[in-house]
C-alpha cells in the first residue's frame, strides 16, 4: 500500500504539468497512473530522442520508485544524480546494470540498494540507460 502511494505521488507530479486542471480525486489520480503504465512515452520526464522508453516503462513497473526519484533524492540517489556521476559508457552501463541486479552500497552513502536478483541483464541495462538519459550537465 505504502508503495502504492508513492508511485501515486510520483505519478502526480509527473501528470501534474500536463494536466494541471485536473481535481486531486482519487479517481484522476487512478486514471493518471493508468495512462503512465500503458503509454510511458508520453510522460513529460521522457526525453525526446535518447532515452530508453522501454527502461522507463520497466522502472515503473518495478519498485525502483519506492526509493529513487527522477530528480529528488528519496532512499537512494535521485536518477538525475546518478546520470550526472556517471558517463554513459557500455562498462558503466554493464557496471550499473549489475547494481542493479545484485545490489550495492558505498557510492551514495551507507544505505544499500536491495538485490533484484529476477531482472535479466538485458533488461537492467535497459534500465540503466533511460537513467543515464537524464544527464543534466
Ligand atoms: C530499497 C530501496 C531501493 C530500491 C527499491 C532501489 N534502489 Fe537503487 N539505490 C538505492 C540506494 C540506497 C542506492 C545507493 C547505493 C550506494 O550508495 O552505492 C541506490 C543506487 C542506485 C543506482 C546507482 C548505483 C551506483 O553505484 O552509483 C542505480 C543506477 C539504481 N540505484 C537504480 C535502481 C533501479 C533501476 C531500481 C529498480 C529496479 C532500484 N534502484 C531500486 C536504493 C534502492
Amino acid at each position: 500500500m505504502k508503495k502504492i502511494l508513492i508511485v501515486l505521488g510520483v505519478c502526480s507530479v509527473i501528470m501534474a504539468c500536463n494536466s494541471a486542471e485536473k481535481s486531486e480525486s482519487t479517481e484522476d489520480t487512478t486514471a493518471a497512473v493508468e495512462q503512465v503504465a500503458i503509454d510511458t512515452s508520453a510522460a513529460p520526464v521522457a526525453p525526446a530522442s535518447s532515452g530508453s522508453a522501454k527502461g522507463e516503462q520497466l522502472i515503473s513497473g518495478s519498485d525502483c520508485l519506492t526509493c529513487h526519484k527522477v530528480d529528488t533524492k528519496i532512499v537512494g540517489p535521485s536518477y538525475v544524480d546518478v546520470a550526472n556521476k556517471y558517463e554513459a559508457s557500455e562498462a558503466n552501463i554493464e557496471m550499473l546494470a549489475g547494481k542493479i541486479i545484485n545490489g550495492g552500497s558505498g557510492s551514495w552513502g551507507e544505505i544499500p540498494m536491495a538485490p533484484h536478483a529476477a531482472l535479466s541483464t538485458d533488461d537492467a541495462k535497459e534500465m540503466v540507460k533511460y537513467i543515464l538519459s537524464l544527464k543534466t550537465k
